[in-house]
This record gives C-alpha cells, structure tokens and sequence, in this order.
C-alpha cells in the first residue's frame, strides 16, 4: 500500500504491507522554512508541497524496491487539515492513481493517527478510550469498532500542540514547540501554579487560558527560568490530560486506552500514562516514537482495512479540511 500524507507542513510517502511492515517511510519536513514564522503558513505550505509531492513519492518507491505495479493500492489523506495542502497529495494520488490503475483509499487522517498504534505491536480491545492529542485536535473518543467512534470531548480552543507550539514561541524557542518545550520541562522544576482549565468539568478540554497564564507570568516576571516555565506548564497540560482520561475510564468500561498524535511522542506524557498503567493495570496503546508526529505510513495503515473490505473510493472525492473523526471512517 502506498501512503501519501500532505495534511499540514510535511511531504510524506511510504510503502506498508498488509503485515504492516514499514517497507519505507520518507518524510520531507518544512519545519526550518516555517520555523522563522513560529506557525504553520498555509500558502507557503502547499508551494512547497508542490515541489515535494513527486520526490518524496519517488523515494518512498525506492526505498521500498517497490515498482508500481506491485502495488495494491493508493492510499492519500482527504483531511482535516490545511485546504491547499490536502490537494496536492490528493491530486498526486488521483494522478498516480489513473495512470498506474490502482484503487485509490481517501483516508481520515486522525484515523490514521489511530491507526499507528499497529506499528508498536498494540493491539486495541474494543471498546477503546481514545486520547487524541495533535498540532490540530484534542479530543476524547469512545471507539466501539474500527471507525465507530462516538466523541467524548474535545478542545473548546487551542489542541494541546497549539498550547506547546504558543508556549515555545514566547519563550522564543522555535518551532515545533513540543519536542523543545518538553526537553526544557524535563530540565526544570514544576514551581509556578498555572491553572488547570476545566480539571474537574466534563471531558472538555480548554488551553488557551494556560497559554495567556504564561504569557501573562512571563511578562511580569522575566527573570524566571525558561526551564521552571517549560516544567510547570507541561506539568499543568498533563495533569489535565491524566485528570480527563482517569474521568473517561470512570465512566465506562475499556478494553484499552489510546494515546495518539503527535503530543504522543512526549517523554513526560508518556511517563505519566506509564504510572497510570501501573496504579491502574488499564492496557496502553501508544504508536513507536518516530509515528507519533505527522507520517504516511499511518495512513497505510488506515487503508489496509478498508482495502480488505473493498471500500475503495471514486476519483471524484475532493479535500474535506474540517473532517472530524466520527465521519469518513464508518465503512471499516
Ligand atoms: O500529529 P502531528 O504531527 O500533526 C497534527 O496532525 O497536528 O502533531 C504535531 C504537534 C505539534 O504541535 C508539536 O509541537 C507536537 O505535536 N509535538 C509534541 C512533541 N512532539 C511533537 N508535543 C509535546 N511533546 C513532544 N515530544
Ligand atoms: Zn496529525
């Protein structure tokens, strides 16, 4: 299967078979181009996503020693994401689609989040709480089957990358923040009280307070250390998340919890959920590492399925930027 990912700010293609063995995975960051802008430009994003669509597919073949021919399927992520940037790897699919005859799968890119649990050997007990964590979402969801999934809660505001990226931006520490806040937090102490928006009220999530909390501590004490700042926020950020799937797991019975998205490749998040797994024995599934953040080969993995079953998808299916997770994923 042939997987093209080109949702937000990274070109990736990879060939994954049906034993979900990563034949390759090749992704081509626009991270240093954005970073002088600390966000996501979609304009320049989707201009460089042009250039990058044929070389990274290309690559992703040869890697693989895969030939077009033997491959089963296309596979393209259809959204939610960034308008222009969802059409160059669709146009790439349908393309490529055409010409090499092959059937070509749209996929939910937060299925195929979901889906990247299956390169770390996870495999989900029905029902699944699922902890979706990424640049562009954060939300809670009770997952029944493959792609039933009913929405617990989700951010009113910012998603808990957004809160990451905002925070490293006034700490002037670039971008993606997560991975740079993170590093700083686990340098520093947890000292400053940052609020913990709606701990205790339902499954919904709010981070934009946080971040102005920040903001606002930042700016009346500059003397403080990055490090303590870094800490106390990430420390704030997980005791929500903690908090909010401790509620979710009250709740109802689980098979399993999922942790996904890019969020998920925080050392500290992943320390927290290692003490829940120990205090609770609640099965974790987390994607390896290097799957968290955006890649293609999690949406071949979403594609498998949907191949098995014959959900293959006309030429005429166009880019859908708000997408949410219980749409698009029902006929798995
Ligand atoms: O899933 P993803 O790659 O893209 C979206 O679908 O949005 O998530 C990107 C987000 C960014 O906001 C980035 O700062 C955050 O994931 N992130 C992290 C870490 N690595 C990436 N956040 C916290 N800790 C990390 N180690
Ligand atoms: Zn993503």
């Amino acid at each position: 299967m042939l997987g093209i990912e080109s949702s937000c700010d990274d070109t990736a293609a990879a060939v994954v078979t049906e034993d979900l063995d990563v034949l390759s995975n090749v992704i081509s960051s626009q991270m240093e181009i954005h970073n002088r802008y600390g966000g996501v430009v979609p304009e320049i994003a989707s201009r460089v996503h042009v250039a990058e669509i044929v070389p990274v597919i290309d690559a992703a073949l040869k890697q693989a020693h895969a030939r077009p021919r033997e491959l089963s399927a296309i596979s393209v992520t259809k959204g939610p994401g960034l308008i222009g940037s969802l059409l160059v790897g669709i146009a790439a699919a349908k393309g490529l689609a055409l010409v090499w005859k092959k059937p070509i799968i749209a996929v939910n890119h937060l299925e195929g989040h979901l889906a990247s649990v299956g390169f770390g050997g996870g495999r989900l007990t029905y029902p699944v709480l699922v902890l979706l964590v990424s640049g562009g979402h954060t939300l809670l969801a009770r997952t029944t089957a493959p792609g039933t999934h009913q929405i617990l809660g989700a951010t009113r505001d910012d998603s808990v990358g957004e809160a990451y990226d905002k925070v490293s931006c006034l700490l002037n520490l670039g971008y993606p923040g997560g991975p740079i806040v993170d590093r700083m937090a686990l340098k520093g102490t947890d000292r400053f009280p940052f609020p913990r928006p709606l701990l205790k009220q339902g499954l919904d999530f709010s981070f934009s307070g946080l971040k102005s909390a920040v903001a606002h501590h930042l700016r009346k004490s500059l003397s403080s250390a990055p490090e303590d700042v870094a800490a106390s926020f990430a420390t704030a950020v997980m005791d929500v998340l903690l908090e909010k799937i401790a509620m979710a797991l009250a709740q109802a019975p689980y098979g399993s919890l999922a942790v996904v998205g890019g969020v998920a490749a925080s050392p500290i998040l992943r320390e927290r959920l290692a003490d829940l797994k120990r205090r609770t024995g609640v099965e974790i599934c987390l994607p390896p590492l290097k799957m968290a953040t955006d890649n293609a080969a999690m949406i071949a993995a979403a594609a498998w399925p949907r191949f098995r079953s014959g959900a293959i998808d006309s030429l005429d299916f166009g880019a859908d930027p708000g997408l949410s997770l219980s749409e698009g994923g029902g006929d798995v």
